[in-house]
């Protein structure tokens, strides 16, 4: 627990962010075992994940092996977020479950502003979308410091989009 507890200081000093460590820290023995686990514990044979393509592999090798079924978002700089959402078919999103997001991006080192992360939450509470927001690179940064999903207002307060965990008993 001492741990978690550190976990959300830092959070709470790097990003202005509070966190309950009982229920919503987890500790891993890396993050991609976490993004590994994820759509095991989550999705079902049949289900969607929304990947983004390129992306760091993982989400989408931990998707095809538990659900076999995923659609490929090509992101690039003109088609943003909500744009993407408009295109995908709508059985197609009706059947997705998780968003994969990687800002500071992993391989194109694109940086997510304040103004992307507003204009996005909207489309991804409207699809009941599970943000599997990976921030592995938040401390690479020349010059601002790069953004946590958690640090916009809506995320933290529509809690129903987050995995919480089980209260440890001890
Ligand atoms: C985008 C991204 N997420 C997660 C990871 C995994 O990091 P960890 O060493 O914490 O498992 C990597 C490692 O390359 C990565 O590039």
């Amino acid at each position: 627990m001492s741990f978690r507890k550190s976990i959300a200081a830092w959070m709470k000093k790097r990003f202005g962010v509070t966190l309950d460590p009982a229920t919503e820290i987890y500790s891993l023995i890396g993050s991609k075992e976490g993004l590994g686990h994820l759509p095991l514990a989550y999705l079902n044979p049949g289900d969607v994940a929304l990947v983004p393509d390129p992306a760091y592999p993982v989400y989408k090798n931990a998707t095809l092996l538990r659900a076999g079924s995923r659609t490929f978002c090509r992101f690039s700089k003109r088609m943003t977020f909500c744009r993407i959402l408009r295109v995908i078919p709508g059985a197609v999103l009706k059947k997705a479950k998780i968003l994969f997001l990687n800002y500071p991006n992993n391989p194109v080192a694109a940086v997510a502003s304040r103004a992307f992360w507003r204009r996005s939450w909207p489309s991804q509470k409207k699809h009941h979308l599970v943000v599997a927001y990976d921030n592995a690179y938040s401390e690479m940064y020349y010059e601002e410091p790069p953004l946590s999903f958690l640090e916009i207002p809506g995320p933290k307060r529509w809690g129903s989009n987050f995995i919480r965990f089980p209260r440890p008993t001890t």
